[in-house]
């Protein structure tokens, strides 16, 4: 597939029910992340709920040696973006595109003592330029996943670790447009996160030859 793909192609439409899933989701962890800035209790439950998750994906894709970490939609509360502060080693950046998402991340970073290694900054994920960065996680609610996807796989450094979530039904999508992608990313594995039973997402590992 040629780069820069035609990505309004018939093969690349989300159906109804995922259209209906990805808009779930977003509202459910921008309503969570704002609560949890706003209720520190909840922050703190929230926080050792999820980055239980985000500690597996660190570690079976084992990103623990990656030096310069890019978290693209980090949210009102950026557990992510804690998470790897507390277990990776490297310089982490938090991206979100939304301007008061990044001014409460930010607070919350430098109330919780990250702010040496952790940098938020506004940006899009689209074209946010990331060829410095040895591991790039895409938070699920990052849209639209697929343009995003794009630009990383255009312009991210070789050995370029890429770290996508995705709901479970729009995953499919992501799959295709791997698969089909010109040869430059690897599909390394896949795992499956939930956290309670009716709250699963997938998390897949691709590298940039
Ligand atoms: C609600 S948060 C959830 C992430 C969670 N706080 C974490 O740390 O894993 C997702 C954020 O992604 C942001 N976002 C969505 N699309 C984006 C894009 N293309 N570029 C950057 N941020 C994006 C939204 O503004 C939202 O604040």
């Amino acid at each position: 597939m040629k780069r820069g793909t035609n990505l309004k192609s018939k093969k690349y439409r989300y159906n109804f029910l995922d259209i209906f899933v990805i808009k779930k989701t977003n509202l459910f962890w921008k309503v969570v992340d704002y609560l949890s800035f706003k209720l520190e209790k909840l922050g703190n439950l929230y926080e050792k709920v999820f980055s239980k998750n985000y500690v597996r994906e660190s570690k079976i894709f084992d990103i623990s040696e990656s030096k310069n970490i890019l978290h693209i939609g980090c949210g009102a509360y950026p557990i992510t973006t804690i998470t790897l502060a507390k277990f990776n080693g490297g310089n982490i950046v938090g991206i979100d595109k939304n301007q008061k998402a990044v001014e409460k991340a930010d607070y919350i970073i430098r109330k919780k003592g990250f702010i040496d290694r952790v940098k938020i900054e506004k940006g899009n994920g689209e074209s946010y330029p990331v060829d410095k960065f040895d591991a790039i996680i895409v938070s699920s609610c990052s849209i639209p996943k697929l343009k995003i996807l794009e630009h990383l796989f255009n312009s991210a450094k070789s050995d370029c670790k890429i770290i996508i979530r995705e709901s479970v039904g729009p995953g499919k999508l992501v799959s295709t447009y791997i698969d089909a992608y010109d040869g430059s990313i690897s599909f390394i594995k896949k795992i499956h996160n939930y956290t309670f039973p009716t709250f699963h997402w997938d998390s897949f590992y691709l590298l940039k030859k």
